[in-house]
């Protein structure tokens, strides 16, 4: 492993159940204007708005920030800052899936300076210091959002989709509860996406096997039997808590120890999204096999045990193993119902996959420098 310093500040709370004490408790000691930051409908209707609410009750002024879309936007973050300082807001209350808690993570710094955060970071190459105290509800799992600093944000003028860096929340409240209500087709996406961040974790650098990376198998064979047993049975707490902490480990830093990520899947995807506004896992789905298999070579060392110890398939030379992988991976994902093709997300123009190419980040850990011609054969084989 390389060396690193590790240093984390989000306070957990997980359990069946925890949520409305756990919260209590960290509202205690927030300040008196409280922002609620939530979606598109999901916390009215299961109630949990209400029982939110009731936060006025303690003596704390709440406002409410609602609406924010999957795929939040640059112009939600910039409404989401003005409430924060019109109601000189103390603290924000993120509740919700990662959409909600990304957003609120740049509301957290947009709010504390009338410079572009975007222009900041991206042509200044600046990093706010300054932001307002969150705390995070979950009520999706899959992205870990609640469990670092980044955030995706999609810039519809600019048609870009990508990580802006904001602050963390002080703590995470993982109740499996909260998510019962949760589509399992939107279940489904969001554990894919949490597999998704353990292999791209996986097959980032040094490529030999490590203490983080073999951590990382134990969680990539973890969401495999959790999904199986969810979708057998939506009433599963067990597998339920076991997915939203899968989600939770893979994002929270651990895994990453002492590795380069690669994460260029997850480039091309947000790059699809700028475009499209496609749900995240299932673009994930249509992507990863494709990748793999133009990677069979640059990273056959970690297809083949990514084959062995998390797909349990082996053949007689190491490549073919790695094939073997790749068609375990592809079998899950259609034995989950994920996609496989961007026709069956009702995507069918290939210039979008021309301008999603010629947009996303190449990543530096990935094990093969993709070129831009590369990436639209890699988006176009899935048409
Ligand atoms: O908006 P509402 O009505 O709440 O409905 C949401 C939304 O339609 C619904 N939902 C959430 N909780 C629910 C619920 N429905 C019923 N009951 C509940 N308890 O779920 C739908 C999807 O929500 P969303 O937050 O968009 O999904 P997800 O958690 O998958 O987040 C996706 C976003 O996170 C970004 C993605 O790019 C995408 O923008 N990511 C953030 C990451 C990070 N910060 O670390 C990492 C990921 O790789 C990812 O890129
Ligand atoms: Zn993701």
């Amino acid at each position: 492993m390389d060396n690193f310093i590790f240093e984390y500040p989000v306070k957990q709370y997980f359990g069946k159940g925890c949520a409305e004490e756990a919260i209590k408790t960290e509202l205690k000691t927030a300040g008196k204007n409280v922002l609620l930051a939530y979606g598109g409908g999901s916390l009215k209707r299961n109630g949990l708005y209400d029982k939110l609410r009731r936060l006025d009750e303690s003596g704390k002024n709440v406002t409410d920030f609602g609406g924010i879309m999957p795929n939040p936007t640059y112009a939600k973050v910039q409404e989401g800052a003005r409430l924060v300082k019109e109601n000189h807001i103390d603290f924000i209350l993120a509740v919700g899936g990662g959409s909600v808690i990304d957003c609120c993570k740049i509301v957290s710094v947009q709010a504390k300076t009338d410079e572009d955060i975007w222009d900041m970071q991206y042509s200044q190459q600046l990093f706010a210091t300054e932001f307002v105290p969150m705390g995070a509800v979950v009520t999706a799992s899959g992205t870990g959002a609640e469990q670092n600093c980044g955030a995706v944000i999609t810039h519809e003028e600019k048609k870009l989709k990508q990580p802006l860096w904001g602050a963390y929340h002080s703590f995470a409240v993982l109740d499996s509860d909260l998510t019962k209500t949760v589509p399992m087709n939107q279940v489904i996406s969001g554990a894919f996406d949490t597999l998704s961040h353990c292999m791209e974790t996986y097959m980032g650098l040094p490529h030999n096997l490590n203490l983080s990376d073999e951590i990382n198998e134990a969680i990539m064979r973890n969401v495999i039997k959790n999904l199986r047993s969810l979708i057998q049975n939506p009433d599963d707490d067990f597998a339920r808590g076991e997915l939203m902490w899968a989600s939770a480990m893979a994002e929270n830093g651990m895994l990453k120890l002492g590795k380069q990520t690669d994460f260029q899947c997850h480039m091309i995807e947000h790059a699809v999204g700028a475009y499209t506004d496609c749900n995240h896992g299932q673009g994930l789905a249509v992507i990863h096999p494709a990748l793999y298999r133009h990677l069979l070579d640059a990273g056959e060392a970690q297809l083949a045990r990514m084959a062995e110890n998390v797909w349990s398939v082996k053949a007689d030379s190491s490549l073919e193993t790695a094939r073997l992988g790749i068609d375990a991976l592809e079998s899950f994902i259609k034995e989950i119902g994920l996609p496989t093709r961007w026709s069956e997300m009702g995507i069918t123009d290939e210039s979008i996959l021309r301008a999603a190419a010629d947009t996303c980040f190449i990543m530096p850990g990935c094990c093969k420098q993709l070129s831009r011609d590369e990436i639209y054969e890699i988006l176009k084989e899935q048409m």
